[in-house]
């Protein structure tokens, strides 16, 4: 089965689509996504018109996400893929492998992946360019640990994360790509950017990429992932350059994440 397009992306100042995302990490179970598919089910994602909603399960969920949410207009995707094509890599799944399920989009670069697991900069970029070899929207995870911030180095970290992609794949590889950025301080911590730090990076990130293309930057979906419930989506949601959530733990409560979505629509829709 081809992937599940994620929508064509928005062009700024016009019509805004945005995008919620749930990062289920190493939690869940088959039975949750089988409740999500439940919740799903009534025709919810069809009254969502102006956002896409966009699950990344472990691996071990993906088939069952096929099954269960291929005809609900919700996408789902891998959190993590080989930057290798196929070989002798024992334990690694590659991006065609994960095509195959159906996969829209994979996460790389994850603080998760880059901190507990080693991967560096020219790792994550051969992962960013191994989905895209295959067909599928890589979500490219960037952003700063405390003591960064701390250091006023927030603009150097993301720069250079946001450098190895470009100096690999080149700039018309972001072309219907989508960037997270996600402080590493506001992961699993409660603690959230407010509105303005976030939006200033996005806007950093999104002005990074116009130096290398205008357009592509233009229509760049940014999402902000770092403690993002439904207390605080609204106020993260309104700003200029955020284009939807990546949700950690929120995403795990069904109510919690259809909650983040709703408001989501009703942004979209006061924005028209
Ligand atoms: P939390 O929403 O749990 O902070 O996690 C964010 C995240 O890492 C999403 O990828």
């Amino acid at each position: 089965m081809d992937p599940t397009p994620l929508p064509p992306h928005p062009v700024r100042g016009q019509r805004r689509r945005l995008l919620v995302a749930g990062n289920w990490k190493m939690n869940g179970s088959l039975a949750g996504v089988q409740a999500l598919a439940a919740a799903i089910a009534d025709g919810a994602v069809a009254r969502l018109d102006r956002v896409q909603l966009v699950l990344f399960p472990p691996f071990t969920y993906l088939p069952e996400a096929q099954r269960r949410l291929g005809a609900s207009g919700m996408a789902w995707g891998a959190q993590n893929v080989s930057g290798h094509e196929d070989g002798a890599f024992t334990g690694e799944v590659s991006a065609q492998m994960l095509r195959e399920f159906g996969c829209a989009c994979v996460l790389v670069g994850h603080s998760e992946r880059r901190t507990l697991f080693g991967e560096n900069d020219a790792v994550v970029a051969r992962k960013f360019l191994a989905v895209r070899q295959a067909g599928m929207t890589p979500v490219l995870c960037v952003g700063e640990s405390l003591p960064e911030r701390e250091q006023g180095a927030t603009e150097d970290v993301v720069a250079r994360q946001l450098q190895a992609v470009l100096d690999l794949a080149g700039a018309s590889a972001f072309a219907d790509a989508v960037v997270a950025y996600e402080p590493v301080w506001a992961i699993g911590t409660g603690k959230t950017a407010t509105p303005a730090q976030a939006q200033d990076v996005h806007a950093f990130i999104r002005g990074r990429l116009a130096e290398a293309d205008p357009a592509i930057a233009a229509s760049l979906h940014v999402l902000y992932g770092g403690s993002m419930k439904r207390a605080n989506a609204r106020e993260l949601l309104a700003m200029p350059d955020i284009d939807g959530g990546l949700l950690g733990g929120a995403s795990l409560n069904v109510d919690e994440f259809m909650a983040v979505a709703i408001t989501a629509q009703r942004l979209a829709q006061e924005n028209t």
